[in-house]
């Protein structure tokens, strides 16, 4: 490719770009769903130590990896391990799985599209019924829906990474804040509010088990957009004047105070909407919960503030979670357009058009597998359950290749690229790391623990989701 690498232009745009891909349809709606289910502050406190003791070393590998090699995630693994065709293999799963994730949380994204539309136009009590979403999915909106959500990302990514990604994030991340916090008043001012807060701060360890922690690790490492290039490319946007570990840190705690306020926002608001609530019916919420049930939280509220405020309430928590969908949905997608651009030399337009249409076809089908079309709604069937193709690529990428992703990038910096030298990248922009305790931990964590729970958590996903 012709010309120097594109850069982020500045610092804060770097790390709101980054916030940006992490802060997603995970923090607003996957976080408090997963507190809600398991127990509410137990699950809370297993998160953050997941986030800051486990993410945040591969967050850093992450980030270095690409900062240093200045490439997309192919190009980085070939280059540091001077062309091993067994990390390419790495660099592969590093660039597919993001395609092929961009896929579902693209059908997610339309969906939220959808519902913001129809929040706005007013049709709040549609939304509320529980046979809407059923039919929604599969009615023909949905593609226009897609039209503009596909058009949106284009328009973004067409800008490159400081004119598109960078501002769109500078843009977006501060609206969403500011929403987000106006909302959170408002729902901490209902009545009975103060039951959902208890409910979520205070901790029942009673409830924690395997699944409790394992679903707590796999959402922090979802929410912190992690094992999927996104934080190789990135970084490979960024300077080696750049501090790293500041910038990663900043970020995991970006990402953490939203995910803990949108709790703040989603455990009140079912309590206090509604007063008979059982807790022990939330350890079945799920992310399906967004479309079916919070509609009707909102309807709730035209008690007091009358239909129009509840839609106006509604239609904001709708963009809300459509703005942070969005900047993860570019987030996913560089990767494989950064790659295409630099592997094969092709112009951004280029891979943006030819990835994009293939991109647009799986996601039509994705979209169509919720029962219109049969080979795709039965696309195959294991561990003894019929899986629709939607399914399939949320249980083979995002469940069972992530984390193996996140386990090479940790044993490719510190067997393959040395943490010797992983150390002198992330000292070149940091003047207080080196020697530092979070540096001697990051080294032996990464060395050590990290990799055996994520292999543990590879081992275990496969044998349950496919031979059980
Ligand atoms: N981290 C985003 C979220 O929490 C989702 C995401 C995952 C974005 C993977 C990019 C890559 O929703």
């Amino acid at each position: 490719m012709s010309g120097a690498r594109e850069q982020f232009g500045s610092r804060i745009g770097f790390i709101l770009a980054a916030a940006g891909s992490a802060v997603g349809i995970g923090n607003l709606v996957g976080f408090p769903v997963g507190a809600a289910k398991n127990g509410g502050g137990a699950f809370l406190l297993m998160y953050a130590i997941f986030v800051f003791a486990i993410c945040l070393p591969v967050m850093m590998a992450e980030m270095s990896v690409g900062r240093h090699a200045k490439k997309d995630p192919l190009g980085a693994y070939s280059a540091i391990s001077n062309n091993s065709p067994k990390w390419k293999l790495a660099g592969w799963l590093a660039i597919a799985t993001p395609f092929m994730i961009a896929v579902f949380y693209m059908v997610i994204t339309v969906w939220i599209f959808g519902y913001l539309y129809e929040a706005v136009s007013g049709n709040l009590d549609l939304l509320a019924n529980p046979d809407t979403f059923g039919i929604f999915i599969n009615s023909p909106s949905i593609f226009a829906y897609m039209a503009v959500v596909v058009g949106v990302v284009y328009l973004i990514l067409q800008g490159g990474v400081k004119e598109g990604i960078e501002k769109a994030a500078k843009l977006l991340m501060p609206a969403l804040f500011v929403m987000l916090i106006g909302l959170v008043i408002f729902v901490l001012t209902q009545d009975n509010a103060m039951a959902g807060v208890k409910f979520y701060i205070v901790p029942d360890f009673s409830k924690l088990n395997a699944s409790v922690i394992n679903g707590a690790l796999a959402q922090a490492f979802f929410s912190l957009s992690l094992g999927m290039g996104i934080l190789i490319t990135y970084g490979s946007y960024i300077d080696k004047k750049s501090d790293v570990p500041t910038s990663a840190k900043l970020v995991a705690l970006m990402d953490t105070a939203v995910a803990f306020t949108a709790g703040l926002m989603i455990l009140p608001a079912i309590f206090s909407f509604n007063p008979e609530i059982n807790p022990e019916d939330l350890s079945e919420s799920s992310v399906g919960m967004i479309f079916t049930y919070l509609p009707s939280i909102f309807l709730a509220l035209q008690e007091s503030i009358g239909y129009l405020g509840a839609s106006v309430v509604a239609s904001l928590f709708f963009l809300l979670v459509f703005f942070a969908a969005i900047t993860s949905l570019v987030s996913i997608f560089e990767v494989p357009v950064a790659a295409l651009m630099d592997e094969k030399g092709v112009s951004r337009k280029w891979a943006l058009t030819s990835l994009g249409s293939i991109m647009i076809v799986l996601a039509i089908l994705s979209a169509l597998s919720f029962g219109k079309i049969d080979v795709l709604t039965t696309f195959v069937s294991y561990a003894g359950a019929d899986k629709s193709f939607f399914d399939v690529i949320i249980d083979v990428f995002y469940e069972t290749i992530l984390p193996l992703n996140g386990l090479l990038i940790c044993l490719f910096v510190t067997y393959r690229w040395k943490t010797a030298n992983f150390n002198a990248s992330l000292e070149e922009g940091s003047d207080n790391y080196r020697g530092s305790w979070f540096e001697k931990y990051v080294d032996i964590s990464l060395k050590t623990f990290i990799p055996v729970i994520l292999l543990v958590i590879f081992v275990n996903t496969v044998a349950v989701k496919y031979f059980n």
